[in-house]
């Protein structure tokens, strides 16, 4: 069977490419190894899919070429995808941030999407197990189909549970192309050493600005049973280098001084009922441990509560590992953009071969910024099939 393109994954950004490209006239066939497409946009944002954010710039995504991603992101743009929602009367709403979800379902995104690849006339082929892929003659072949045009929309292996493989990078591989070593991204941090009383606190959520070299995030902390999780330490883990510390204001809304501050308005109060009045009570109470300075703030030298402050606006976590790609929400790194074609997504190389979606090295924040970079990626691949 020859068709204009063929399209490995049926995943947020394999699909977007087969409607556009379906649309535009072109013979498109979708050869998905799941049972049924789309499994991790099912998934995401806990039932209601965070489609896109409205912030969305290149500057809030990770790449060994920070440029890369500026090309498919202005041609395709979160107010376009929003359109798209609107179009099928998909009812959503701002949460925070930017974050933009579904009301109701993300069941309703994978059906927009399977709806934009029929009036594509795009075939979709599930449960397909052998896709060894065949070249020669600049035909691209998978199975019993042909095309001039294969894109690779396979994704990362982040979540290999739910049949996510790495398999872009052995295609990019075998086709010469390199690839940006892959790390999970967006993943809880696990905690060892002496930072391990902290895993006593499970459960407990806290509003911080947390950091990791220069990249700094303000939302919620989470401590969980093995280590550090909530938005703002996932966003950090994007930037974590192992080895390195990352830092927590657990202050960030106090100004300068604010301790010195309390010991002269209460000079009776201590410093664990100073803390409780920005963090939860257990919290608060193993910071004040930690920070050794039992009686009253009254009693207590300037000199230290100065240096109290400044643990607490920048506590020292040594993070020991990560949860890994069992639960990163995302993979860093990925096929190299210095052998891919920022405008087509296309192989320098190799005409005809398109990657898209997380399979390349291109990945953003938390909060819709990865399925806007499968959406344009996809349109921008689609545009050139
Ligand atoms: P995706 O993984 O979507 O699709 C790849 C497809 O290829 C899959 O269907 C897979 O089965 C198939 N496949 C793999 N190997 C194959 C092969 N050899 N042959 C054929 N098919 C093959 N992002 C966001 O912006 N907002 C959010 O709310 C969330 N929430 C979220 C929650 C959870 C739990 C996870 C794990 C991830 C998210 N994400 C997210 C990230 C988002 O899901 C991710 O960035 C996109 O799905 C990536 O789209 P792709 O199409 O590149 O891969």
């Amino acid at each position: 069977m020859d068709y204009d393109a063929i399209i490995l994954g049926g995943g947020a950004a394999g699909l977007m490419c087969a409607a556009r490209a379906g649309q535009r006239g072109k013979r498109v066939v979708v050869l998905e190894r799941a049972r049924e497409p789309g499994k991790k946009i099912l998934i995401s944002g806990g039932g209601r899919c965070n489609f896109t954010n409205i912030h969305t710039a290149p500057d809030r995504y990770l790449s060994r070429n920070p440029h890369f991603a500026k090309s498919a992101l202005s041609r395709y743009t979160a107010r376009d995808f929003l359109d798209l929602v609107e179009r099928h009367g998909i009812a959503w709403h701002e949460k925070t941030l930017g974050q933009l979800f579904c009301d109701g379902s993300s069941r309703q995104i994978v059906a927009m999407l399977m709806e934009e690849c029929a009036r594509g006339g795009v075939e979709l082929c599930c449960g397909v197990e052998d896709t060894a892929i065949t070249h020669a003659d600049g035909q691209f072949g998978v199975g019993d189909c042909r095309a001039p045009a294969l894109v690779v929309a396979t994704g990362g292996p982040s979540i290999p549970k739910m049949g996510a493989t790495g398999d872009a990078y052995a295609i990019a591989r075998r086709f010469g192309l390199k690839v940006v070593e892959p790390r999970p991204a967006l993943v809880p941090l696990t905690l060892g050493g002496d930072d391990v009383l902290f895993r006593e606190l499970s459960g407990v959520a806290a509003d911080v600005v947390a950091s990791a070299g220069k990249a700094a995030f303000r939302e919620a902390a989470l401590f969980t049973h093995r280590g550090l999780s909530g938005p703002a330490i996932l966003q950090v883990s994007s930037y974590w280098q192992p080895g390195e510390p990352i830092g927590i204001d657990f202050a960030p809304d106090r100004a300068e001084g604010w301790l010195l501050e309390a010991k002269r308005a209460a000079p009776r109060g201590d410093l664990r009922g100073q803390l409780r009045t920005l963090l939860p009570e257990r919290l608060a109470a193993t910071l004040a441990e930690r920070l050794a300075l039992p009686g009253d703030l009254g009693n207590l030298p300037d000199k230290a509560l100065r240096k109290a402050e400044a643990q607490l606006g920048g506590w020292r976590f040594h993070p020991n590992g990560s949860e890994g790609f069992a639960k990163a929400e995302v993979t860093l790194g990925g096929v190299s953009t210095g052998d891919l074609s920022s405008k087509t997504m296309a192989a320098k190389a190799v005409p005809g071969l398109h990657f898209i979606g997380e399979a390349v090295d291109v990945t953003g924040w938390l909060g819709g910024y990865n399925f806007q970079w499968a959406w344009a990626s996809g349109v921008a691949a689609a545009e050139a099939i």
